[in-house]
This record gives C-alpha cells, structure tokens and sequence, in this order.
C-alpha cells in the first residue's frame, strides 16, 4: 500500500497560532483525511521551531527564560489544534532531546562526506527570516517579508557546499514535474537555481547566540536554524533506523506557504542529497491569506484568531471556508463577510435545506424509515450517474490539493439533488399513491446525502459525522472507504431510522450583535466560573410559564419575540433566539422556565422583560420545563 505523509512547518513559537497557520494545518489535516477514508497508511506531522535569536528576544520581552517561553507557547499551539478537529500523529519539537540527536547525526554525515568547511562571509542578516539576503533579493533594501532593514554581519562560520548539489537538484526537478507545486512554484525555483546561489552559511558562533543545537564538530558553534528546523521531517521518523522513517519517508509531501520556499526547495533537498537521504516526494506551496490587500502575519499584527472564528460562525463554516475559498497557490483575502456570505450560500441554504428537507420528508411519507429503491428510472440514474462522477472528480482534486475545485464539484451535485427534490416533486407523488416511484426517489436522495456526508468527512469531520449519524449509518473509519463510493448506490440499508431534523449550518447575520448578547446571556459565561453565594441565587426570580403566542421579530431571522404567561396581569414580552429550532407553533402552549427579573433590555428594537431558559447540545436546543408540568407564576428554587 503506498503510504502518505504530510507534514506542516513547524511553526515559530514567537507568538500565539493565528489564521495562518490554521490553514496550513487544517490543509494537512484534510488531505490526510481524505487518504485516510482511502485505507492507506498515513502519517501527519506538525509541530513547533524553537531556536534561533527571534524566540531568545520574544522570550526576553515576555520576561521569561527561553526554555519557559517555548514551553508555553508551544503547548499553545499543540492545544490548539484538536480544537479545531486537527489531529496529527506527532507533534515534533525542536528541543526534544531526539531532534537534537538527529541533527548532530546528520551534520556529522554531512561534515564526513566533506560538505562543510570553515570560512568567513559577510551579507544581510534578517531576524524576522533569520537568514542571509543577497543585495539583489532585498527590495529598496528591505526584506520583502518583514519590509525591515536586514542587518549586515560579518564573521567567520561554517558553510555547507550547496552549490555542489544545485545542478543535481535542477535535474531532479526538470525529470519530476510533481516535485514542486503548484508550476508557478516550480518555475520560481528553476528560476533561482538560474541565478547564481552560494554555499549555505550553516553556523552562528555561540558569541552571538547560544539558544541552539551544538556543531557535533565544534562547541563554538550552534547550528543555524533552518538547518536544525528541517531536519524534523526526519527526527520525527526516527531517522535513520525507525519504523515510521521506513514505512512513511517514501510518501513524503511537504506542505507550506510561499514565505518558505526556497529553504524547501532548494536547502532541504540538497542537505538530503548530501546526508544521502532519498527526496521528498513534493512539496505543495499555497500563498497568503491577506487583509486589505496585505499579508497577515504577527509581525504586521493584523491577525484573525482561528478560535475566534470558530466561535462565531462555527468550526465547519470556519473549515470550509477556508478550503472553498483559497485557491490553492493565489493568495486570498480573508473577511468576515465572505465567510458568512459562503456560510448562509452554500452550508444552511444549499447542503443545510437539503438535509432537512429530505429527513423530513422521510418522516412524513416513510416513518423516517429508509425506503427500498425500486425501480430507478433514466432520471433517477443521471441523477446517480451525475453523484458518481462528482465524487470522483472530488476525491482527484483533492488529493491534487486543488480543494476550491474539488468543493465546487462536490456542490454541482449538491446542487443537482436540490433541484431534483423540486423536479420530482415526492409531495404529489405522495399525494397520487406513486409509493413505488416515491421510494425510489427518497432513496436516491438519502443515498446521494450519505455520500456527500462522507465525503466532506476531510473538510468537517464533526459535521460530516453528524449528518451520518442523523442518516442512520454512523461513521466507522474502518468500514468507510470511498474508493468504493463510485461503484455502487446502496449504501444506505433500507428500514434504518433517521433522525427528524438536522439543523447543523444554521444562517449567521454578519451584524449579530443582538443575537451574540443574547445567546452569551443563555449560555452564560463558561471562561470563568465565579461562585455565588445561595443569597445571591434567591434573587433570582425563576418561575414557570406557558408561551402564549411566538412571533418573528423582523430583521432577525434566529429570533422570536414571545408572549409569555407567568402568572402576572397580562403577559411577558420576551425576546428569545429560538426561531431556528422551534416553529410558532411548537412553542405555543408550551411550558417554559422564566428568569423574570432580568434587567429589561432592547433586542433589535424590541422590548425583553425576562429570559426563557433553554439548553444547547451541539446544534440543537432544549427548552426548560417543570416535570409533571405546573401552573405559570410557580417559583423555581
Ligand atoms: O517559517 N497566509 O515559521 P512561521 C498563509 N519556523 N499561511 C501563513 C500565513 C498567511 N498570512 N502566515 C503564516 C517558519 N502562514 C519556520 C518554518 S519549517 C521546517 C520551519 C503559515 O511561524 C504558512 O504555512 O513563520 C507559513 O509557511 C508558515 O505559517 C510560517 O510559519
Ligand atoms: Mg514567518
């Protein structure tokens, strides 16, 4: 079986993940998913660089040793990740002691074989990059990443002969036109080993910094980060003798942005020419999210906080974005109103009303019962002749990091089963007594939504498990295997219950301010969670109520101004954010729970003297009751 390994970069710990590095991350996390519902053997790495002069001085402005700053901002990166459904098998540091091991066991291979020497160099130094410039890379005499003026250094340090390997890599490249990706990528890299490039400066002497990776050859010097930082796609394999090395190394594909390319492209290869490592299988390059036309990064400080994002729109929507958005190898501009106008277009309207439309149409003509297919016709069969042939142009552009394309496909046929719904019209087929023909179009729909589901597993795993889950076929990464999703259309075993309703990608107003306070106030803070005494709960006036009457309030989809019995003269006024769970009627006549001396507050213009208690589980929510039901105006305590 060919095995898959993704790797990110290992990311500075000068500063907190940001947007950034959560695309790349989540990049690698999906590509390894799609590999992984194919079987195959998969190995994904990422991790954090620790040395160099830019985390000495982060770690000094932050008033700790470097040792306890990388400590910390470390974890802050490993913890970031499984929040964001992120799981890689090894999170890699470059000061665990193995590192440390393997890069002195490579420099030594590479001092052996006669590829390193002792000489003096002098050039522009940039932190922020940390590593030279020749005059003609600089811009007016900038670094073109971090627009600073580069330092210019002086001093006597150790050099690896990459020259002697730039014609080798050069051929390399012409004969492996999947080397480096996407082409315009490819051509940037020929175009530099056009040009005349010099030996590698591979040394700091310890005069200068000492916060590195000794030279097995001289205790005067450390390694020079980029050399220590590359060679963690290897120490993590346990290089030379370790297992992952031998199963994994052979399906290498190094994922980054074009910020670092050439150490990829042209140091990392010609290091492993000489340490006499085979190559890397590619490497994937994609470009910059930018804000108003500029690139984000920390040393600008106009950053997005994935966390950020997620709590507000969503992890899936978040995820999805990201993947729709960026054509892989351009850059793209991030804003929040593009990610709520993907959201709103192409979640709760396309895939989102779909879902429910037919779970719910199960329910009302089949007990929620799947039906049996049986006798599709020729629309029927171009409906699944038009899924078969999505899927597989999907899973192609996906595996070809091509993922803006491979969603678009995916949503033709998403499209198409909304379109079919209307075309074949199950409500008056339902109506004539048409069971057969409504069977069958029940079937290819739910069928059709099951394999959508899986294969968005990559791209929103939570979500995609979901919609499984509420099919009635909960995923089993072992059983799944997509491979076999263009030969068949059964997958979905007839009589297995579905769930009602689905409700997983409700809209999001882009102003949601109203909404936000609103659904804080029912959540409550859960950050913090202060202690109150039992006097300060007494003042508290809970009581029950029954919802008289439930209204739209106008503008804002998600809310309900509720008229509601407590016990009092005439009925509460009460704002709630409940529409996309309850229609007007499901909540008239309904027991509720009341917190009735909340401060009266205007939502949206409206009036709310009070707040309906209600539960959230995932996307779905609960409302509050007394159990036997009592009369309104009864206490709660
Ligand atoms: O370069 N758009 O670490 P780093 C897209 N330690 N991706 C972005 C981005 C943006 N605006 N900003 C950052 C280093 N990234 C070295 C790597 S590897 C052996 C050593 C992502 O913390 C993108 O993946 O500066 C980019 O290549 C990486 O973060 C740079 O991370
Ligand atoms: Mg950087």
């Amino acid at each position: 079986m060919n095995p898959f390994f993704i790797s990110t970069p290992i990311y500075y710990v000068n500063a907190k993940p940001h947007l950034g590095h959560a695309y790349t991350t989540i990049v690698a996390d999906s590509v390894n998913r799609i590999h992984k519902l194919q079987n195959k053997p998969t190995f994904f790495l990422t991790g954090t660089d620790e040395h160099g002069d830019k985390i000495v001085e982060a770690a000094a402005k932050n008033n700790q040793t470097p040792e306890e700053y990388v400590d910390r901002i470390s974890a802050l990166f490993r913890e970031t990740w499984p929040g964001l459904e992120i799981q890689p098998d090894r999170f890699i540091r470059t000061t665990d002691p193995k590192h440390k091991k393997c890069v002195q066991d490579i420099l030594q291979k590479v001092y052996d074989n006669g590829d390193i020497y002792f000489g003096e160099y002098g050039g522009h130094y940039c932190f922020g990059c940390e590593r030279f410039y020749t005059d003609k890379e600089l811009k007016d005499g900038l670094c073109p990443d971090h627009l600073e003026k580069p330092k210019f250094i002086q001093e006597k340090n150790y050099f690896f002969r990459m020259k002697k390997y730039l014609e080798p890599l050069r051929e390399h490249i012409q004969n492996n036109p999947d080397f480096i990706r996407p082409e315009r990528y490819r051509n940037e890299v020929l175009g530099m080993l056009g040009e005349e490039l010099s030996d590698l400066c591979i040394s700091r002497p310890k005069t200068r910094l000492t916060w590195g990776i000794e030279l097995p050859f001289d205790q005067d010097y450390v390694t020079y980060v980029w050399f220590d930082a590359l060679i963690n796609y290897v120490s993590a394999l346990d290089w030379p003798d370790g297992d992952d090395f031998k199963n994994y190394w052979s399906g290498a594909h190094h994922l980054v942005a074009k910020d670092i390319l050439k150490p990829h492209a042209v140091f990392w290869p010609t290091m492993l020419m000489s340490a006499g490592i085979p190559l890397y299988k590619s490497l994937r390059v994609h470009g910059y999210w930018t804000i108003r036309e500029t690139k984000m990064s920390k040393s600008l400080g106009n950053v997005v906080e994935p966390m950020a994002m997620k709590e507000k729109y969503g992890l899936s929507a978040f995820r999805y974005f990201l993947l729709r958005e960026m054509q892989f190898g351009l850059d793209a501009s991030f804003s929040e109103e593009a990610l709520v106008g993907r959201l709103n277009a192409d979640l709760a309207n396309d895939l989102g009303n779909l879902t429910n439309r037919v779970l719910a149409m199960t329910h009302k003509y089949f007990k929620g019962q799947v039906p049996e297919a049986v006798e599709p016709d020729s629309r029927d069969r171009e409906t699944m002749d038009l899924g078969v042939e999505c899927f597989g142009d999907y899973v192609r552009l996906f595996e070809n990091f091509e993922f803006a394309k491979a969603l678009s496909r995916l949503w033709v046929f998403v499209s198409h089963l909304n379109k079919y719904v209307d075309q074949s019209a199950p409500w008056a087929l339902f109506k004539e007594k048409e069971t057969v023909r409504l069977q069958t179009v029940m079937y290819v729909l739910l069928e059709g939504l099951r394999k959508i589901a899986l294969h968005l597993w990559p791209v929103m795993p939570g979500a995609s498990e979901q919609i499984m889950e509420q099919l009635g076929q909960p995923f089993d990464l072992q059983v799944a295997d997509l491979g076999a999703e263009t030969s068949h259309w059964q997958g979905l075993v007839p009589g297995t219950l579905v769930a009602r309703k689905s409700n997983l990608f409700p809209r999001v107003d882009l102003d949601q301010g109203a909404e936000k306070d609103l659904k804080d106030s029912q959540q409550g803070e859960q950050a913090r969670e202060p202690e109150v005494s039992f006097e300060d709960f007494q003042r508290l006036k809970l009581v029950t109520g029954r919802v008289v009457k439930a209204d739209k309030v106008k503008g804002a989809d998600k809310l309900y101004l509720l008229l509601v019995d407590i016990g009092e003269d005439r009925p509460r006024q009460i704002v709630a954010g409940l529409a996309d769970f309850y229609s007007p009627q499901d909540l008239e006549n309904r027991q509720v729970v009341v917190l009735a001396n909340l401060a009266p507050k205007k939502i949206r213009g409206v009036k709310s003297r009070g707040m309906v208690l209600a539960v959230r589980h995932g996307r779905e929510m609960a409302l509050l009751k007394a159990d036997p039901e009592t009369l309104p105006g009864n206490k709660v305590s």
